[in-house]
């Protein structure tokens, strides 16, 4: 990474009103919590889009909150566009990140794209996906939150390290 250039980082996930605008919340509130803002963009979008305009599920939202998270983000869907605007392009799953392959204009587009789970350490090491927590209990909101603290925490720290 340039130290002069703005990273964009772009999270998907299908629905975008759960997985991937907490993704986008969590890693902004590291990057503010280092200081970090003028070098980083983040936003989030959906492969599916149903959801467009809508804010985050109302369960996500209540338990990002209770971590000091307020998610804002109101959903969108993935554009072709996305893989000029954005550095790297992070899927929540195989579904995911199936989609956006087939969706990116060229093999270095595609290299973009990474899952969220090649960011995973010790506590989520070998776990292969964010599970989708739409259809799940509070349980699995707070999974979800979980593996993307972990995630955004070690995505950042790659970056940083220029080793991605
Ligand atoms: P997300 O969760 O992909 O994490 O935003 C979902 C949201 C909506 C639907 C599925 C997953 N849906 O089928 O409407």
């Amino acid at each position: 990474m340039n130290s002069s250039k703005i990273t964009r980082l772009l999270f998907v996930c299908l629905g975008n009103i759960c997985r991937s605008p907490a993704a986008q919340t969590i890693m902004e509130s590291i990057i503010t919590k280092q200081g970090l803002t003028n070098a980083f963009e983040c936003d989030s979008a959906g492969t599916y889009a149903g959801h467009t305009g809508e804010k985050a599920d109302p369960r996500m939202r209540h338990a990002a909150s209770r971590r000091g998270l307020d998610i804002t983000h109101r959903a969108r869907a993935v554009r072709s566009g996305d893989f000029d605007n954005f550095d790297l392009i992070i899927a929540m799953d195989d579904s995911n990140y199936d989609r956006l392959y087939r969706l990116a204009p060229s093999i270095e587009a595609a290299d973009k794209i990474h899952r969220m789970c090649e960011f995973f350490g010790d506590r989520f090491a070998g776990r292969d996906y964010v599970p989708d927590p739409y259809y799940e209990g509070q349980e699995g909101f707070e999974l979800v939150l979980d593996m993307l603290e972990e995630g955004c925490e070690n995505l950042l720290g790659r970056i940083l390290k220029q080793e991605i």
